[in-house]
């Protein structure tokens, strides 16, 4: 039987007459930008969040540039630095970048693959100005002990929080433990548009009303310009689509749980290396990463037998020509270990648990 990393079409059947009743909704509004969809999205996902406001955009990656922005984590010829994990999407780096900070990789927490707090504590110069704490594959970083730091150091901290949406630590949502949070929308994520899509959350209210300026062109009042902002809006049928998505997350989310259940006691006792959820909801399971000391032919054999892998991420961002000339960089030992023997395994809410139980069967059949 073949099995897709992702088939997001089976989603789309779970839930497409609910979509369809929505986004025709909104074709016969007439209102197809930062309309009523918008306004409603923003204060259920605030809430969902658990914080006082929150401002949509066009992606995750706008959603970062316009949190550092805004934060003043990254001042405007200033060269602040930004400290950040080696491992994670391009694109949070890129983020760091395009808001004119100069990022500081350092390495991650070897069972949670997120940020290692001592390791930021080396990094921290005069020059640094914030962390970019990402919650990767949807496991909470481990925001006790950043924020912790941050505080002591006057550091101002953003949630990388584009995998974990619904993902919480201490009773608290990923979202809100952050001076500001970045999340994407894209397809693939917990909480995916019909398209792009991004939003920061904060309780800090009038930041949020000034991502909400940057995000339209920086005009304050019509037709009147005080700030270089850029054109970064939600358009309505991604904001119907999500508010329809948002009332499953949580059990889709739960299934997601389930699943990674199947594949942990699979695996339990053999030399493969399962996720370390911190516990409760603390990884909301958007990415299912083992490690394997020789993933290449594990891949091949699993490849063969039409179970589609994928490996997150195939470089780490330190190693980038774009990144490696800025900034100092010291060894990360232990994202480079973790960078050889990563592979992410399909798990989706639509997987079914035959499905998920025939590739734990593969891979334990390429072991023995
Ligand atoms: C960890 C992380 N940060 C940032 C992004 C950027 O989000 P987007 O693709 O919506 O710009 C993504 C997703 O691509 C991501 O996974």
């Amino acid at each position: 039987m073949r099995i897709p990393f992702l088939d997001l079409k089976r989603q789309y059947r779970e839930i497409g007459s609910e979509v369809s009743r929505a986004v025709a909704g909104v074709l016969d509004g007439g209102s197809y930008i930062l309309g009523a969809e918008v306004n409603s999205f923003e204060a259920e996902w605030a809430n969902f969040c658990g914080v006082r406001a929150a401002a949509t955009l066009n992606s995750g990656t706008d959603a970062l540039i316009l949190a550092l922005i805004a934060t003043g984590a990254t001042r405007e010829g200033a060269a602040d630095e930004v400290i950040l994990p080696a491992l994670s999407s391009g694109y949070t780096a890129l983020a760091v970048i395009n808001a004119g900070g100069v990022p500081l990789f350092v390495d991650i927490d070897p069972r949670r693959y997120t940020i290692a707090p001592a390791a930021i504590e080396k990094a921290i110069t005069s020059r640094t100005r914030a962390i970019v704490a990402v919650h990767l594959y949807g496991q909470m970083a481990d925001m006790n002990a950043i924020t912790e730091i941050a505080s002591r150091h006057g550091l101002i901290v953003i949630e990388d929080a584009a995998q974990a949406h619904g993902a919480s630590l201490n009773g608290k949502r990923a979202g809100a433990h952050g001076h500001a949070a970045a999340f994407s929308f894209y397809p693939t994520k917990n909480l995916g548009a019909y398209g792009d899509g991004g939003a920061v959350t904060s309780d800090d209210v009038e930041l949020i009303e000034q991502i909400k300026i940057l995000r339209q062109g920086g005009h304050v009042a019509a037709m009147q310009m005080s700030t270089a902002g850029r054109n970064s809006r939600m358009d309505e049928v991604q904001a119907a689509v999500l508010r329809v998505k948002l009332k499953h997350l949580m059990d889709w989310n739960r299934k997601r749980i389930e699943l990674a259940q199947i594949y942990d006691d699979a695996f339990r006792g053999s030399r493969i290396e399962t996720p370390f959820p911190v516990g409760g909801e603390s990884h909301n399971f958007h990415l299912y990463v083992v490690q394997h000391p020789e993933r290449e032919r594990l891949r091949r054999y699993l490849f063969d037998r039409e179970i589609e892998t994928m490996i997150h991420y195939p470089f780490l961002l330190h190693q980038q020509p774009l990144f490696r000339k800025t900034g100092q960089q010291a060894a990360i030992p232990i994202a480079e270990h973790v960078a050889r023997r990563i592979v992410s395994l399909p798990l989706y809410p639509q997987l079914s648990r035959n499905e998920v139980e025939e590739v734990a069967a593969e891979i334990m059949a390429f072991e023995n």
